[in-house]
């Protein structure tokens, strides 16, 4: 693959990443919530060049990014449940798992062979654009080699897959800063695959019910039980008194830390931050080196954050 090209957010650039997609390549976009790698999800060789692009497990289904509710209706059965959900957060950081149609055109490794499909309208301005210029579904999974720490700048992008892609969308940072929320809307239940981006408390509050935990032996949400976003040291978490050596990631008052979530506890911040620090402090650490994060409360984005925190300080396989 040639090198990556590095395209603006305006209308010739957008023009140049659909183009690309249409011809079957690897376009990094971004989201509101990380960076997706991008490619046309009818076409299987469009579709199986992520994979190999991300060195990830073709049995890990991937998100297919729509730019409009109409559009969901010829790939997936919209249940009440999904109707209401999509109503009230879409665009968004919202993934809904859908009963996927027969006659969706989907390339089945999007789905890795499954009945059902996850769909997420993103709320980016970028996203939608390109969204609306390419005009059908697209498949895109966080833009960064398969286990390692979610892009959410392109420069995290470039870090990671640089030759190994068309092109990556300059969106600057993205706001929300950790992969979307995932429910299971295929029954009247609702489920909870991934905590993310849109916390399970708005979720609760709008369906007035609480979430459901994922069902045993289904399809969950990224490496769930491995190791994934790891750094290359090593990480602890909850650490209030950090030992020397330690590159100390803090939450609220952490004097002498050398980096923070955020400085005043706020947790919208700290989740934006979240993978920009996993980065920096990886950097700073190094191989091997030892990375150290204080307590972060598990409610609303917290929740999502220690999802990720722990992943991060996974034992590797
Ligand atoms: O915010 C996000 O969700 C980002 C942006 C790019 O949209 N994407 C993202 O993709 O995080 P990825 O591939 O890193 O995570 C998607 C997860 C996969 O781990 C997969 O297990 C789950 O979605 N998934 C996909 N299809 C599914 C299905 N049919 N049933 C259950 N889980 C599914
Ligand atoms: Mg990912």
């Amino acid at each position: 693959m040639p090198n990556t090209a590095f395209l603006a957010p305006d209308l010739p650039g957008l023009k140049a990443a659909a183009a690309i997609l249409r011809g079957g390549g690897l376009v990094a976009m971004p989201t509101e919530t990380v960076y997706g790698l991008a490619a046309d999800a009818r076409n299987d060789r469009a579709v199986a060049a992520i994979f190999d692009a991300k060195g990830r497990p073709r049995f890990n289904p991937l998100i297919v990014h729509l730019a409009e509710l109409s559009q969901v209706e010829a790939l997936a059965t919209l249940t009440p449940l999904a109707w209401r959900l999509a109503q009230v957060f879409w665009p968004g950081p919202l993934t809904l798992v859908l009963a996927l149609r027969d006659d969706s055109l989907l390339s089945p490794l999007v789905t890795a062979g499954l009945s059902s499909v996850a769909i997420r309208l993103p709320a980016a301005d970028i996203a939608r654009r390109l969204l609306t210029e390419f005009g059908g579904p697209v498949a895109a999974p966080s833009a960064n080699p398969s286990g390692r720490i979610s892009p959410v700048t392109p420069a995290h992008v470039l870090a990671g897959l640089a030759g190994r892609i068309d092109a990556v969308i300059d969106g600057g940072p993205c706001a929300v800063g950790l992969e979307s929320t995932i429910v299971d809307a295929t029954g009247d239940a609702p489920r909870l695959l991934r905590a993310g981006g849109l916390p399970a408390e708005a979720l609760e509050a709008a369906l007035g019910r609480p979430l459901l935990p994922a069902l045993h032996g289904t399809v969950t949400a990224p490496g769930q039980l491995a190791s994934h976003y790891a750094p290359r040291g090593r990480v602890r978490l909850d650490v209030t008194a950090p030992v020397p050596g330690d590159i100390w990631v803090g939450f609220g008052r952490c004097p002498g830390a050398e980096l923070t979530l955020s400085d005043s506890g706020d947790l919208t911040e700290a989740a934006a931050r979240l993978f920009h620090a996993l980065h920096e402090a990886d950097a700073l650490a190094g191989p091997g080196g030892r990375i150290a994060f204080a307590p972060v409360p598990e409610i609303g984005l917290g929740r999502a954050i220690n999802d990720r925190l722990r992943r991060a300080a996974a034992p590797r396989g």
